[in-house]
């Protein structure tokens, strides 16, 4: 080290010359042009960073200094390391081994699924055999139930049984549902939902069903507005008015003008604008699509109309929505032709169930055999069964009625008949809307192999000139719809590719044109054309729903109309099951859907041949890419493989039901978090696991508070041990850890305990994940709509210490701890003394508060 004591550095440059490069460090003391304390400090700090033992202290003392420490700083620290969880069936490859099979070798990158798939029938067999079947469901965590299914049914059969017709009937088993409609009444505790005097909006129809329903409404001290659909908006006096059902603006202005702030509260509003569509019977192409625009149009300007002014009038009381239509739904087994130009509203109802559930009421089918009069008292009669619904809802959405009796939906599980052979004729030509599609495709092929010799595949963009398919780009989409045809003419098929738009009359009676000079009876319509959208209805305009309302409803009302008179084996429509219990951003291709459900049963109403087959997803189609197939795979719906949903078709073609869905749906996973907003009445009879019976419910408290100590969950026991004041705090602290857990956030940046969980990326799934967290945790059962009912980390904190584990009573600790048991002693003698019922009762009063929420 070299310090140059001089005016200007000259001595530096010259020493360090005789030395090698870069060795030394050479500094000046002053230095021309520069201040001198400037470069003075400047080389005495390189001598202290160098090493050099400065005399500070010495340095200081002219001067008036002290020293102040600086705030640290906050290294947050955050881990990026990827866990490798090994899955939890590693440990039933002993059991195996020791049954002297010799498994594949297990790794933690394989599912239990993969590594279950790997095994062969004699290892799954020991595995089944080796321990009872619920320990091995448990271990196989990750199984949906229809694998549980699976395994049961296996565990019951021999090895012979192995056989893959086996394995498919199981799973046909497994996949079928139906809705069928049960009698029920209403239930007695049923809370009436308007107590205070507020008002109703009535969409009215000029058949006066609204307006015996607004007599009724009035004379319980109710205000109602009646408004009719016509061209222009119009108020007229004593609350009655006219808008287009075509003009999101009307329902603004209306919404805006009745719902403002100061207005009285309003406790429904009733759509019964459907009960103007035109009748089955005189239905024609432009009335079938005004009335789309009367029914599912307006009910969507509705709802935007209606979820904007609630927003920005924050009203306290949230309406219900009521949909209303008349005979749309095949309720009795004596089967009659149904109000086709109503059915969609249906399908776009379960949607709104979905994306607006605070304002979300029901869909309600009126008896289509009362017949108005002149004296109206068919509508007085309509309106007395609409009134108890909409007056004392009692948490059931799909009712109908008919011959007097209250009826209401439900999923059930439908069991496949004798299936059948397609009834394929090589001397008959099949149509197939859709047919250069992903489904089409696969099914044309199907029915090549099933002895077809003669297909229409119907688009509108049909194939591209023959003289450009050896030049199109391999892989893309014309190049393999070329492909997939000219593999079907190898397969000896004649095929005729059909451009057309299915929903357009002018062309399709073209292509019928067609098919009557081919000379060659038509035998059978697959009418797979569709388009689908993801959007929520907030966004969505009405040519974007008449978009996809097109190819399904007039779609299949013309093919309906021009195969009338031909003698058809099949008339097949590929719905899905967005039309039967909803599907979030899809209200018009559910409403598209509930078309074609409809027109199924009227077919089969009136003799004719028809299915109408609500497919689960599928995977490889263009609906579903390997992005949405995760998504589902979460939600609990695994997606239809081509080959499986082909082998179930004989069995859906077998049944002589009109509409039949299919899907692979592990209920327990899906069930939650479908109701994640609230209960569907619906699905009632789905998803085992996750229907917790009251009483299961009130056994696992019993349990639990029976418990001691070392068996209750850590959490608990932190909180029973921490001082009663310092509970709330450590609660919020723990949640906070869980909603970082399950959004995956950066623990560093934990979310404020104000923050909604909406607004921090909160979706379904993980409101059902912080859900099941906090079950495991608190060792308590806790509502689906936990993170919805509670939407902060703030107010569920509350929510959990004062109703669930009582924390706002400090002198008692959490649950019931063992000095608890010790003081209570008297009281459990007392209790020895009831009967069962008396302390199921008294159990559920108890607990009442700690479990229903
Ligand atoms: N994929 C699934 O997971 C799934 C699940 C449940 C139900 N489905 C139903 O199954 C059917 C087939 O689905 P996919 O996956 O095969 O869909 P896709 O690959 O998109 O095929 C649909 C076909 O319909 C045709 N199309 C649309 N509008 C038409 C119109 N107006 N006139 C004539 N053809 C029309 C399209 O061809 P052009 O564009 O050339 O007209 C397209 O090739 C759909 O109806 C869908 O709703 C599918």
């Amino acid at each position: 080290m070299f310090v140059e004591i001089g005016p200007h550095p000259v001595m530096l440059g010259m020493g360090r010359q005789c030395l090698p490069p870069e060795t030394g460090v050479w500094l000046p003391s002053l230095r021309r042009g520069q201040s001198d304390w400037q470069q003075l400090l400047q080389s005495l700090a390189s001598l202290s960073v160098q090493g050099v033992k400065v005399d500070w202290s010495g340095f200081d003392q002219d001067y008036q200094r002290h020293i102040v420490p600086l705030p640290t700083y906050p290294f947050q620290r955050s881990r990026y390391w990827i866990d490798t969880v090994p899955p939890n069936s590693i440990d039933i490859i002993p059991q195996i081994s020791q049954n002297g099979a010799n498994p594949p070798v297990h790794t933690p990158q394989t599912t239990p699924l993969d590594w279950l798939e790997a095994l062969s029938a004699e290892q799954v067999k020991s595995v089944l055999e080796s321990q009872d079947l619920a320990n091995v469901s448990q271990r196989l965590a990750n199984l949906s139930s229809e694998k549980h299914q699976l395994l049961k049914l296996l565990l019951g059969q021999g090895q012979s049984q192995f056989s893959p017709e086996y394995l498919t009937d199981a799973m046909v088993t497994d996949s079928l549902y139906e809705v069928k409609w049960q009698p029920q009444e209403r239930t007695q505790e049923a809370e009436t939902q308007a107590t205070e005097p507020g008002q109703w909006l009535i969409f009215a129809d000029y058949g006066g069903v609204g307006q015996a329903l607004a007599e009724n409404l009035r004379s319980h001290g109710h205000r109602c507005c009646l408004i009719y659909p016509g061209e222009v908006y119009q108020s007229l006096p004593g609350g009655i008015g006219t808008i287009n059902a075509a003009d999101p603006n009307h329902f603004q202005q209306l919404f805006q003008e009745t719902l403002g702030n100061n207005s009285l509260p309003c406790h429904g509003v009733i759509h019964l604008w459907s009960l103007e569509a035109e009748k089955s019977e005189a239905l024609t192409p432009s009335s079938l699509e005004e009335s789309q625009v009367l029914g599912c149009g307006s009910v969507l300007h509705l709802v935007q109309a209606l979820v904007q002014t609630l927003v920005n009038t924050a009203s306290a009381t949230l309406p219900k929505l009521w949909l209303v239509t008349s005979g749309t739904q095949a309720v009795e087994a004596s089967r009659a032709p149904l109000a086709l130009a109503q059915a969609s509203l249906w399908g776009m109802g379960g949607v709104i169930a979905l994306e607006h559930s605070e304002i979300w009421g029901g869909l309600l089918d009126l008896d289509p055999s009362i017949s108005d009069n002149s004296d109206h008292k068919g509508a007085t009669q309509q309106a007395m069964a609409l009134f108890p619904e909409i007056w004392q809802p009692d948490g059931e959405d799909h009712i109908a009625f008919r011959q007097g009796q209250r009826y209401v939906a439900r999923l059930v599980s439908s069991k496949p008949t004798q299936p059948q052979s397609l009834p394929v004729q090589a001397d008959g030509i099949y149509l197939i809307t859709g047919g250069l599609g992903s489904l089409g495709l696969r099914v044309a092929r199907w029915m090549v192999e099933q002895g077809a010799k003669n297909l229409v595949l119907l688009g509108r963009r049909g194939l591209p000139p023959s003289e450009q398919w050896a030049s199109l780009p391999q892989d893309s989409e014309s190049w393999k719809r070329v492909n997939a045809v000219q593999g079907l003419k190898a397969m000896g098929a004649k095929v005729i590719v059909a451009q057309a738009d299915v929903s357009n009359q002018d062309q399709m009676s073209e292509v019928f044109e067609h098919l009557r000079n081919t000379q060659i009876p038509l035998k059978g319509v697959i009418h797979a054309a569709g388009i689908e959208n993801y959007q929520e209805m907030q966004g969505m305009d009405l040519n974007v729903l008449q978009a996809t309302l097109q190819p399904k409803v007039m779609g299949a009302w013309l093919l309906h109309q021009l195969t009338q008179g031909m003698n058809l084996d099949f008339f097949v429509c590929f719905s899905s099951i967005a039309s039967v219990w909803g599907s979030k951003g899809q209200a018009d291709y559910a409403a598209a859907n509930a078309f074609l459900d409809a027109i199924a049963h009227h077919r089969q109403a009136l003799g004719l041949p028809a299915l109408s087959i609500n497919w689960g997803p599928w995977s490889g189609s263009a609906m579903v890419s390997e992005e949405v197939k995760t998504l589902l795979k979460r939600m609990g719906l695994d997606p239809w493989q081509p080959e499986e949903a082909m082998s179930i078709l004989p069995d859906l073609l077998g049944s002589n039901s009109p509409q039949l869905i299919a899907a692979k749906v592990n209920w327990d996973v899906f069930k939650p978090i479908y109701e994640v907003k609230g209960q569907r009445a619906l699905l009632a009879n789905m998803g085992v696991n996750s229907q917790i019976k009251h009483s299961q419910i009130k056994h696992s408290q019993i349990d639990q508070n029976e418990s001691t100590p070392a068996q209750r969950p850590d959490f608990l026991q932190q909180l029973e041990n921490a001082p009663a004041h310092k509970r709330q705090d450590l609660l919020v602290a723990y949640l906070q850890k869980e909603v970082i857990q399950v959004l995956r956030l950066d623990p560093s940046h934990p979310p404020k305990s104000q923050q909604g969980f909406a607004e921090l990326g909160m979706d379904s799934l993980m409101a059902v994940e912080l859900k099941s967290r906090l079950e495991a945790s608190l060792g308590q059962t806790l509502s689906s709509t936990l993170a919805f009912n509670y939407p902060n980390i703030e107010t569920l904190a509350n929510y959990l210490a004062q109703d669930v584990l009582c924390l706002d009573r400090p002198e008692e600790s959490v649950g019931l701890s063992h000095s608890d048991h010790d003081q209570s002693s008297t009281a459990e003698a007392e209790l020895e003394e009831l009967s069962e019922d008396d302390l199921a009762s008294l159990l559920d009063e108890e607990l009442g508060s700690l479990v229903f929420n």
